[in-house]
C-alpha cells in the first residue's frame, strides 16, 4: 500500500527531446546568428537595396573579417544540419514530430494562438502552427545554403548559378531567405518566450509529468 503511495507521487518524467535533436538545435542557433550578423556585414559592403544594417549589430569589423566568420561558420551550420536531417529521416523524428501539416490545422493553430487559445498541454507534440513554421524553418535553411553556394563559387557552380539566375539572381535568393529565416527565428523565439517551459525541454530533454 505504501509502495503505491510512493510510485503514485513520485513525478514522471517524460523524454520529448532526443539529444542529437538538442545538440544540433543549440548549435545551429548560435551558428545561425554568427551566419547573419557577418552576413550582414557582407551585404553592407555591396548592398543589394537602399538601405544598410546598422553597424552595431553586425559581425567581422569590416567586409574581410565578415566573410572570415562567415566562411567558418558555415562549415559548422551544414555539417550540423546534415546531422539533424540524417538523424531526423533515418530514426523517423521528422515523420514522427513535424508531419502530417495540412494547410486548414495550421490556419486553425494560428487563428487559436492570435487569441491566446492555443492548447500547451502535451509539449511532447507540436501544434500544426509549430510543424509548419519548423517545416518552412528547415527548407529556407537549405536554400540558404544552396544559394550561397551559388554565390560563393559562380564560376566553378556555373550551373546551380545559372539554374537561380546568375549570380545576381542567386544574392536575391539568398537575402529572401535570410530575411524569411529571420523573420520566423523572431516568430519562434517569441512563441518560445510565451511559453518557457518548452525552454527547459529543449535544454533538458525531458518535462515533468506530476501524477
Ligand atoms: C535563441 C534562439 C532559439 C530558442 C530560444 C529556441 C527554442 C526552441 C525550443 C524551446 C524548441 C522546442 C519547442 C517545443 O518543445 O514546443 C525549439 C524547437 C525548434 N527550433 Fe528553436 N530556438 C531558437 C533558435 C532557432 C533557430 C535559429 C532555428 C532555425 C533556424 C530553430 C529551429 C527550430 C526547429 C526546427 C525546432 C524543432 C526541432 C525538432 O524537434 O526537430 N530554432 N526551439
Amino acid at each position: 500500500m505504501a509502495g503505491m503511495q510512493m510510485t503514485e507521487n513520485r513525478a514522471q518524467w517524460l523524454s520529448v527531446h532526443p539529444l542529437v535533436v538538442r545538440m544540433t538545435h543549440w548549435i545551429n542557433a548560435l551558428t545561425v546568428l554568427v551566419m547573419v550578423t557577418s552576413g550582414w556585414r557582407i551585404y553592407n559592403a555591396s548592398p543589394l537595396f537602399d538601405f544598410t544594417f546598422p553597424a552595431a549589430i553586425t559581425l567581422g569589423g569590416w567586409l574581410g573579417g565578415a566573410l572570415l566568420w562567415h566562411f567558418a561558420a558555415m562549415w559548422l551550420l551544414v555539417t550540423n544540419g546534415v546531422t539533424y536531417l540524417l538523424y531526423g529521416l533515418l530514426s523517423g523524428h521528422l515523420r514522427r514530430k513535424l508531419w502530417p501539416i495540412k494547410p486548414d490545422a495550421v490556419l486553425a493553430d494560428i487563428l487559436d494562438a492570435l487569441r491566446g487559445r492555443l492548447s500547451h498541454q502535451d509539449l511532447s507534440l507540436y501544434n500544426a502552427a509549430q510543424r509548419a513554421v519548423y517545416a518552412v524553418l528547415i527548407l529556407a535553411m537549405i536554400s540558404l545554403v544552396i544559394s550561397g553556394l551559388a554565390v560563393w563559387k559562380p564560376v566553378q557552380l556555373q550551373e546551380l548559378a545559372s539554374g537561380l539566375g546568375g549570380y545576381e539572381g542567386a544574392r536575391r535568393i539568398h537575402f529572401a531567405a535570410m530575411a524569411l529565416t529571420v523573420a520566423l527565428v523572431v516568430v519562434h523565439v517569441s512563441m518560445v518566450l510565451l511559453v518557457p517551459r518548452t525552454l527547459g525541454a529543449m535544454i533538458t530533454g525531458r518535462i515533468r509529468r506530476d501524477s
